[in-house]
Parts: structure tokens; C-alpha cells; sequence
């Protein structure tokens, strides 16, 4: 073979080889090609968005991928319905812009997906900080919310895996209309006394699933509204925060019931709350939030480890006064140990109108923080409720 025939097929082996290598990339959307910068400074806005659209309208599976730098993204919604699967595959950092005046809603929102993955270790940087003085939410009813960093809408078919959250301007991760969605391996994080900054707040979904994450955050590590069924959260550490709450429920007329939770295997440290049922009084319908199981559980130092509490006020003064119309019913806690840095370590205190009912408590072994005098005051405080308790349950149980 003449050496000018062997360059001839080696160079006809780069162009079948290369040709095949385009082949392969079919289908993927790299923010770069889109005239992305990942400088921290330049908006991304534009480009993010011409990157989702061209994803979005071809067959298939489409990945997104947004490398290494960090990437200034003004509000954007990822809107469906796609073609295809959309997989967005973050390894850079993106950044939220904090002009608030940009802003209508929510910063990245996802809507209207069937099929639809994120993950790849990447960051979601809310750049709260400046924006957490403007939250008026705290102090009064009536206020105008901050962006949320990541909402998901009538998603269905998800997975939302190894990606961090933090220092949200508002909740981290919104759940509202959707099913089938498993969060994996999420890591929340913002300061302890950060304003609304829940890390995970789910609400009208079903089938929802969170394991292995990380969360502390200013208020709920995860919270769960009204018509949330078959719910899962599994193997999750929350801490700093108000811990994992079910509700507010009730404020509203038209909620729908919550149902079917399991919360297992997690770890609370240096919550205000660890498992909590909270809702408001003076509710405009009649709700019921049923079967909730609460297990394998360990706290650390957390004010009030368990907690139902149904004349939920979180503002200085609520003028309602007519008890709860939320119906409770079919609360087991079991098998929760730690230490609590309130002497009331489990307080139960239901609606004179609507009572809980079968409420267990089983195998609960909760330790004062404090010294030995403090420890002899350890109690339950019980209000309304029905239900039965079993094993060994520490403080002494009142039902
Ligand atoms: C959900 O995704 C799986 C795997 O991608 C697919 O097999 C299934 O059909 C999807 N379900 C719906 C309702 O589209
Ligand atoms: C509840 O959700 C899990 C996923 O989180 C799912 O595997 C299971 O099938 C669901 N159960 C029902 C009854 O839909
Ligand atoms: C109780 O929960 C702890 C913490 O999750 C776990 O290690 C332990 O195995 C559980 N005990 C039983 C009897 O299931
Ligand atoms: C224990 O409870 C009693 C009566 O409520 C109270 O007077 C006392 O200060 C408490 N002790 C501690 C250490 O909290």
C-alpha cells in the first residue's frame, strides 16, 4: 500500500469515525452552542431558552447539557409539552439573577413535562441573600412572594437527581400538579434564619418520592400541602429548619385531602420541629389529612420533635377563633429516638371540632437536652385526640 493510499484511508477512517461521533451527539443541546457564557456576569437568559426550545421540539430523548462555569440566568419557564424525553444534564453553577423587578413568578419553572430528568452534580444558586430583607411574608398575610428557585407544574415522570439548591430567594423546590417524581440525592441549603426558604414544599401531587438528600434551610426542609397523595420521603437529614411539616392546611376553601404518607429513616438536628401536622383555625371546609406513618426516626436536639398542632397561627395575633374543620386520623409514630430541647417532646393538640383519631404511638424514646431537672419535667401534652400507645414510649404518653 502506497503511503498516500494509507493517509487517504486513515482519513476516510477519521470521517467515518467522526461522522459516527456526530451521530451519537444527535439529540444533545449543549447552553454553550447557544452562545452561553459561563462567566457569572453575562445573561444566559436568551440562551437557555433557545436550548430548551430546540430540545424540546425533536423526537426521542434531548439532553441539555450546561458544563462546567457559572451561568447568570435572569426567570425562564421550561415549558412543554416536548416531543421527547428531556434530560437536562447540569455540571456548571447556575446563578439567579437578583434583579427582582425581573422577576413574575418563580425563577426556573418547569411545566407541562412528561418525561423529564435532572441531574449531573451542578448547582442552583437562588442568590437569596439580597433579597431575603424584601420578604414581608413573615410578619403579615398579605404579602407578595419572592421566586422560588425550581418549580415543577404539571410535571409528570421525573427524576430530579445529585443537583444542589441553595440560598433560594424563596422555597427551593416546588411540587404542585404532578406525579411520579423521585428526588434523589438533593442537597438544600441556606441559612438557618433565611425567611421562607422551605427546601422542599409539594402540594396537589401523587407519587411523589424523596431519598437521600440533604436539606437545612430558614423554614420546612419539606413541606406538604393539600392534595398530596402517596407520598415517600426516605433517608433524609434536615437541619437547620422547622423540620418536616404537613400543612398549613385549611386556609384556604377548595383544598383537597392529604393522604397516604410515609416518612422513614430520617434525621432531624437542631430543628424547631421534627415531624409536625399543622393547621389553621377557623377553616373555610371541612379536610381530612389520614394515614401517615412516621418510623425509624432519630432527633437531635429538636424543640418539638412531635407535634400536631391544629390552631397553627403563625403571625402575632390570628383573629380566628372557631377550631379547625382539618380531620386527623390514622398518625402512627414509631420507633423515635433522640433528644428533645423542649420538655414537651410530644405534643398533640387537635380540633374540638373535628378530633384525631387513631393516633399511635409506639416505641418513642425521647431524652431532654437539658439537665436532670429539666429532664424530670418531660411530658406529652394531649388535646383532643384518640388513639393508643405501645412499647415503650418516653415521656409518658397521654394517650
Ligand atoms: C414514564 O417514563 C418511562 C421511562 O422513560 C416510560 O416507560 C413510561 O411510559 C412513562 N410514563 C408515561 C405515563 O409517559
Ligand atoms: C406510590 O408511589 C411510589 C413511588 O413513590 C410508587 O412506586 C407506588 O407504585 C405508588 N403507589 C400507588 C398505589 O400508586
Ligand atoms: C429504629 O430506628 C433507628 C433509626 O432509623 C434504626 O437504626 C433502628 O434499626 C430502628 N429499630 C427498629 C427496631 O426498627
Ligand atoms: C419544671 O416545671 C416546673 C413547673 O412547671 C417549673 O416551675 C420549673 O421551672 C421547671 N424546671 C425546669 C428546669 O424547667
Amino acid at each position: 500500500m502506497g503511503l498516500e493510499l494509507c493517509i487517504h484511508m486513515i482519513s476516510l477512517l477519521f470521517f467515518i469515525l467522526s461522522g459516527a461521533g456526530a451521530d451519537m451527539n444527535v439529540g444533545v443541546y449543549n447552553v454553550k452552542d447557544y452562545a452561553a457564557v459561563g462567566d457569572g456576569q453575562t445573561d444566559n437568559t436568551k440562551a437557555f431558552e433557545s436550548a430548551w426550545s430546540a430540545a424540546c421540539a425533536v423526537e426521542g430523548t434531548a439532553t441539555i447539557v450546561i458544563p462546567e462555569g457559572a451561568y447568570l440566568l435572569g426567570p425562564i419557564i421550561f415549558k412543554g409539552p416536548c416531543k421527547g424525553k428531556m434530560v437536562m444534564q447540569v455540571k456548571g453553577q447556575l446563578l439567579a439573577s437578583t434583579h427582582l423587578e425581573a422577576y413574575t413568578q418563580n425563577w426556573l419553572d418547569f411545566q407541562y413535562i412528561n418525561g423529564l430528568v435532572i441531574s449531573g452534580g451542578g448547582i442552583f444558586h437562588g442568590q437569596g441573600a439580597s433579597a431575603w430583607p424584601y420578604n414581608q411574608c413573615p410578619k403579615t398575610r398579605k404579602c407578595k412572594l419572592l421566586p422560588a428557585n425550581l418549580v415543577f407544574s404539571f410535571v409528570t415522570n421525573a427524576t430530579i437527581s445529585s443537583i444542589s439548591s441553595i440560598d433560594s430567594k424563596l422555597f427551593h423546590m416546588q411540587i404542585f400538579e404532578s406525579r411520579d417524581i423521585t428526588l434523589d440525592s438533593i442537597r438544600i441549603s441556606a441559612p438557618g434564619d433565611s425567611p421562607n426558604t422551605d427546601g422542599i414544599h409539594i402540594a396537589d401531587s401523587t407519587n411523589i418520592q424523596v431519598a437521600n438528600s440533604v436539606i437545612g434551610t430558614g423554614d420546612d426542609c419539606i413541606s406538604i400541602g393539600p392534595g398530596c397523595t402517596n407520598l415517600t420521603i426516605f433517608n433524609v437529614l434536615c437541619g437547620p429548619g422547622h423540620g418536616i411539616s404537613i400543612g398549613s392546611l385549611g386556609k384556604n376553601a377548595n383544598e383537597k385531602d392529604v393522604s397516604g404518607l410515609t416518612v422513614s429513616k430520617c434525621t432531624f438536628t437542631g430543628t424547631t420541629n421534627g415531624l409536625r401536622i399543622k393547621t389553621w383555625p377557623s377553616s373555610p371546609s371541612r379536610l381530612m389529612a389520614t394515614g401517615f406513618v412516621f418510623e425509624d426516626i432519630i432527633m437531635n436536639n429538636v424543640y418539638n420533635p412531635i407535634i400536631i398542632d391544629q390552631n397553627y397561627c403563625p403571625f402575632a395575633n390570628c383573629p380566628e377563633k372557631d377550631p379547625s374543620l382539618v380531620k386527623i386520623k390514622d398518625i402512627k409514630f414509631r420507633n423515635i429516638t433522640g433528644t428533645s430541647a423542649s420538655p414537651e417532646a410530644i405534643k398533640l393538640v387537635c380540633s374540638k371540632a373535628v378530633p384525631c383519631e387513631g393516633v399511635e404511638l409506639n416505641d418513642i424514646s425521647l431524652k431532654c437536652t437539658g439537665d436532670d431537672e429539666q429532664a424530670k419535667n418531660m411530658t406529652s401534652t394531649c388535646v383532643h385526640v384518640y388513639g393508643s400507645s405501645n412499647g415503650n414510649v418516653k415521656p409518658d404518653p397521654c394517650i
